[in-house]
């Protein structure tokens, strides 16, 4: 349905073309944008805004990518069956309006132990709360970027809840990440594994410490922004058009010189922050953990309290 060929301009030799750099289905057309194709394909660029756009509007007609100009009931009603992934914390998904949003990206940061990785394990399992066996549709996929995704963690959180952990972790598919060009083909493939195994949830974890650990410095920041705005872009494209929830985890700048505001920052600068839809800020609060909305196009800046346990996340005992 999502075929190459139902564009009258892909004859045979554009299809091998573009088959050859990895460009499968019109999903595939879209998320990476004309550049990226004639880039990739040595195709024409007129050419390929021309299949671009054209693909997109199937995508339109199909109902997979929203039409321009469309009334807001339209949206709102559309947006009532968007459906929520619970987080395992009642807290956090009140924060959220009730779980983490399917596409839409929400962007986790904070200092290390915070539970961003805890967070992403836990999401893992719920994601698939409603299947005791392999399902469609409840699937996540964790993009690993530092090492730190652990099958044994999922295993106690699916037995603390009652999951059977072999069909948990059969739900789970897991890329690591070496650098961030890996990291980018890995996405530039997410979108074709997503519809294969019946993805719900993409987790990036996390987004930015192969970009920082590479591009050290100034004279590499303008390059270092540059793939960083590409790959969140297609982050963004990836969630509306497969529909899953994409979670990505971000570092935190200290800035010793902010006398004055916040001294406490996401890494990945304005790029990151206009990218994505939510943004979570998690602190340290003892033994539990704070987590504020810092930026939502539509929930006011708040802070719930959570607690990491056995289960993954959880609320703290209430006394
Ligand atoms: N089984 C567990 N039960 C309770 N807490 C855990 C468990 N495993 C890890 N933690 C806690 O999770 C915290 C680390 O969180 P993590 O998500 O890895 O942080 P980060 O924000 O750096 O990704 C540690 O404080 C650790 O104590
Ligand atoms: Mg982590």
């Amino acid at each position: 349905m999502y075929d190459l060929d139902v564009l009258d301009e892909i004859g045979p030799a554009t299809r091998i073309c573009l088959e050859e750099a990895g460009f499968r289905s019109l999903r595939d057309l879209v998320i990476r944008g004309a550049n990226d194709v004639a880039n990739a394909t040595g195709i024409n660029i007129d050419k390929c805004s021309s299949m671009c756009n054209k693909a997109r509007l199937k995508l339109e007609d199909l109902g997979i990518y929203d039409k321009p100009f469309v009334p807001a009931t339209l949206i709102y009603d559309r947006r009532k069956l968007e459906n929520r992934i619970s987080s395992g914390s009642k807290n956090l998904d009140n924060l959220l309006g009730g779980g983490f949003e399917t596409k839409s990206v929400t962007e986790l940061y904070g200092e290390f132990g915070t539970g961003k990785t805890q967070i992403c394990h836990t999401l893992c399992v719920t994601v698939q709360k409603n299947s005791k066996t392999a399902r469609p549709n409840q699937r996540a996929l964790y993009i690993d970027t530092e090492n730190t995704f652990r099958p044994e963690r999922i295993v106690s959180i699916a037995n603390a809840r009652k999951l059977d952990p072999t069909s948990v972790l059969e739900n789970i598919i897991v890329a690591k990440a070496f650098n961030s060009s890996h990291q980018e083909v890995i996405i530039e493939e997410a979108a074709h594994v997503i519809q294969l195994h019946g993805i719900r949830l993409l987790l990036i974890d996390s987004a930015v410490s192969l970009y920082r650990a590479e591009f050290l410095g100034r004279p590499l920041l303008m390059e270092r922004q540059q793939r960083m705005n590409r790959f969140l872009h297609m982050l963004l494209r990836i969630a509306e058009i497969c529909s899953v929830a994409v979670v990505i985890t971000n570092q935190i700048l200290s800035s010793p010189d902010a006398l004055f505001g916040d001294s406490i920052r996401p890494s990945g600068g304005n790029i990151m922050g206009h990218t994505t839809t939510y943004r979570i800020f998690l602190r340290r609060a003892g033994k539990n953990r704070i987590a504020r909305m810092v930026d939502s196009p539509y929930h006011a800046e708040r802070e719930v309290i959570f607690t990491l346990n056995e289960q993954g996340i959880g609320d703290p005992q209430e006394s």
